[in-house]
């Protein structure tokens, strides 16, 4: 690149590069104090803005999108397996104290104390506390600030390189701040938040994808999977806690010094630590961190006492693979036994029935229990936990309290094994009736809008601006709206008067009267919106919209079974049974009809089929993120219209579709002056718009 060519601004490409480092270096700034130091600098909105005049002037100068970008933190392609490291300093790991109590923190003080020659009268040896994670392991390698690798334990000597993955993890920084050394490795452990695990997991159950038993699991399976897209799209975290191979750069005197160092250089280290003295010292951390423990929000696995003094460390040295000078110190397991009167459900916002025990009331870990959770019938089977069993109860943290085993030994006589779908063939919330997936683990309630278990959800998706695009009914308002009984299902949003809603918290007549008018307005709609609308399970909007072109009328995709579903582009053997079985809820069909009788309209058009070949002859190119479909789904529906997708952008191009984050094909494409498309450009071309749906 010629740094001095002035582009057609009126700047050079050196003006460019001065600015990318600025805008680089100050949304690094806003990364750590949101991500790091939980205190976030500026408004959403402004930080967006500067992450978008990044990515402009990458795009415009692609050889300045370096590594440490923020705009590169998801940009590897999906792996097929991963490459191995070598570490050069062993990532080892500590032995753990079986004896829980206190006694076990005067253990290893003794220990060490002898191992070090001391006696009685020397001075009490200073350690650094710690919180022991619950995650995954994983040596971070900068060389001159710049995060170049990142790789798991392994067995210690090698592991895998995940650097994709581990570069998505926001409070990782990709380059670290200040004066870095040339080879700085740190290493700690990657965990996923309690709540963020809660998220997740719901998500993954909306989708119909796997459940994680914990949030130690899916912390760990996300580093471990291949694309890091979807590592991406997990809500990971990460605290430092010690240093692996250093160069360049002199050792602070103890580990608390050095946990100073790296929060220094930006990276996330863990606030609840502390430099303490002697057995007692230990002793107070593990009761106090024992105390607040729940109130933590993730999960640990006990806590870590490392000597502090980096010199006595190295005199203390290792017994074959566990330094001498650091010891885990758990608590005592929250486990207790008690008897399983019934199991019962619980029904959740997306539909999933979880089975729920219900327990003589026992004591563990400071609380009562009464109820436990089953998970599914998949851990009910593997477990083999039948009703009338006594059972071992566990309790992690504030996470959901848990039936671990039946001791079978106690068990009396032949129980009768528990099914689910016996016992709850429909939803005890709604009646509607229940059905589970052949693949799936999660049972399900069809009720849908029906349910009232279900129904802020569906209310919210209703109103969505994709869906029936009811603007200002949001979270608040709906809670509010169901909390007080006004709405139960869509059709009551149509029956609403100003009386009801102005009485309503923070909701004035103006508000009132705008939130009608919108309402009014959505009655008006496509038939696409309305198929959308209805929340059918894996009908997200592009199905709804092959769904509305291909039946052309509601009644014929309500009468339409499996195999004419399946006749739909994209509609497989699972969608098609999704769709069928909404429909043949007799409260969803109910539902649709009390809307078209409150007079939420459409225009019906003849069915279409698809409409093959409009694209025959086309070449595209796909690059980029696009905002709402996949690559997959992006190459598949121009196919489906007869188009073909190449890897390749060339003068035999005639489309190139991009959205965000592309990369040199998109260059190249305006190089050539070629047609550049975004998502909505594609879909007019797909014959996929609103208007025609
Ligand atoms: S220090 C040589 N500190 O526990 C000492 N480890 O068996 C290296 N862990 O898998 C480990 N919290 O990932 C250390 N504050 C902490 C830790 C910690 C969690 C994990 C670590 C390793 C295992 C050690």
């Amino acid at each position: 690149m010629d740094l001095f060519a002035e582009d057609g601004r009126g700047e050079t490409a050196a003006d460019a590069a001065a600015r990318a480092a600025a805008l680089r270096a100050e949304i690094a700034r806003h990364d750590h104090a949101y991500y790091v130091l939980d205190a976030p600098t500026i408004p959403d909105a402004e930080y967006d803005r500067l992450f978008r005049e990044l990515q402009a002037i990458e795009r415009a100068y692609p050889a300045l999108r370096s590594a440490d970008s923020p705009t590169q933190r998801v940009g590897g392609k999906a792996l097929a397996q991963f490459a191995t490291v070598r570490h050069r300093v062993p990532m080892l790991s500590i032995s753990t104290e079986t004896d829980t109590e206190a006694s076990g923190a005067f253990a290893f003080d003794a220990r060490v104390r002898r191992a070090l020659g001391l006696d009685e009268d020397d001075a009490a040896v200073a350690y650094a506390a710690e919180l022991k994670f619950d995650g995954l392991a994983i040596s971070l390698r900068y060389e001159d600030g710049v995060l170049v690798q990142a790789a798991t334990r392994g067995d210690g000597e090698t592991g895998e390189d995940v650097t994709s993955n581990v570069r998505t993890v926001k409070a990782i920084p990709l380059r670290l701040l200040g004066e870095a050394p040339p080879v700085l490795e740190v290493r700690g452990e990657i965990y996923l938040r309690r709540d963020d695990f809660e998220r997740l997991n719901a998500r993954q159950a909306e989708a119909g994808e796997k459940i994680f038993v914990n949030p130690r699991n899916a912390a760990a399976g996300s580093i471990r999977q291949l694309d890091p897209g979807i590592a991406a799209r997990r809500p990971l975290s990460f605290y430092a806690y010690g240093l692996g191979e250093v160069a360049g750069w002199t050792l602070p005197a103890t580990q608390t010094e050095v946990l100073d160092a790296l929060a220094a250089f930006g990276l996330p280290v863990c606030g609840h630590r502390a430099q303490v003295r002697g057995a007692e010292g230990l002793a107070a951390f593990h009761a106090r961190i024992g105390a607040l423990r729940d109130t933590l929000p993730f999960d640990i696995d006990g806590v870590v006492y490392k000597v502090d003094a980096l010199a006595l460390q190295q005199q203390l040295g290792f017994v074959t693979r566990e330094p001498r000078w650091a010891v885990a110190h758990k608590y005592p397991a929250q486990e207790a036994v008690t008897l399983l009167r019934d199991i019962e459900v619980q029904v959740g916002r997306t539909g999933a029935l979880t089975p729920v025990a219900r327990l003589e009331p026992v004591f563990v870990g400071g609380v009562t229990v009464t109820n436990a959770t089953l998970h599914n019938q998949d851990e009910i089977d593997r477990k083999d936990v039948r009703i009338g069993d006594w059972v071992i109860v566990r309790r992690a943290g504030d996470v959901i309290p848990e039936v671990v085993a039946p001791i079978l030994e106690r068990r009396g006589g032949e129980l009768p094994r528990f099914v689910l779908l016996d016992r709850f063939p429909t939803c005890p919330v709604c009646g509607s009736h229940v059905v589970r997936g052949e693949d799936e683990a999660v049972a399900r309630c069809t009720g849908g809008l029906f349910c009232p278990a279900q129904r802020k959800q569906a209310l919210l998706h209703f109103a969505g601006r994709r869906a029936m695009d009811i603007e200002g009914l949001g979270d608040k308002l709906v809670d509010q709206l169901v909390d007080a009984a006004i709405v139960k299902t869509p059709v009551d949003l149509y029956r609403l008067g100003v009386l009801a809603l102005a009485n309503l918290e923070r909701m004035g007549e103006k508000s009132a009267q705008n939130l009608l008018m919108a309402i009014e307005k959505s009655r008006g709609t496509t038939l696409a919106r309305f198929i959308f609308a209805l929340g059918i399970r894996n009908v997200g909007e592009a199905t709804a919209r092959d769904l509305a072109r291909h039946f052309g009328k509601l009644d014929a995709l309500i009468a339409a079974d499996v195999d004419a579903l399946q006749q739909v582009p994209d509609v497989g053997p699972i969608v098609a049974k999704c769709i069928a079985e909404f429909f043949a809820e007799p409260h969803n069909r109910e539902v649709i009809e009390q809307l078209r009788a409150a007079g939420v309209h459409w225009a019906e058009g003849e069915p279409q089929g698809s409409v093959a070949g409009a694209l025959a002859g086309k070449t595209f190119v796909l690059t980029g993120t696009l905002p709402t479909l996949s690559r997959d789904e992006a190459k598949a529906r121009i196919e489906a219209r007869g188009g073909k997708v190449a890897g390749s952008v060339s003068k035999k191009t005639h489309y190139v579709v991009a959205g965000a984050e592309a990369g040199s094909k998109l260059d190249k494409a305006q190089a050539l002056g070629l047609a550049i498309l975004d998502e909505d450009g594609l879909r007019v071309l797909l014959n996929e718009t609103d208007t025609n749906a």
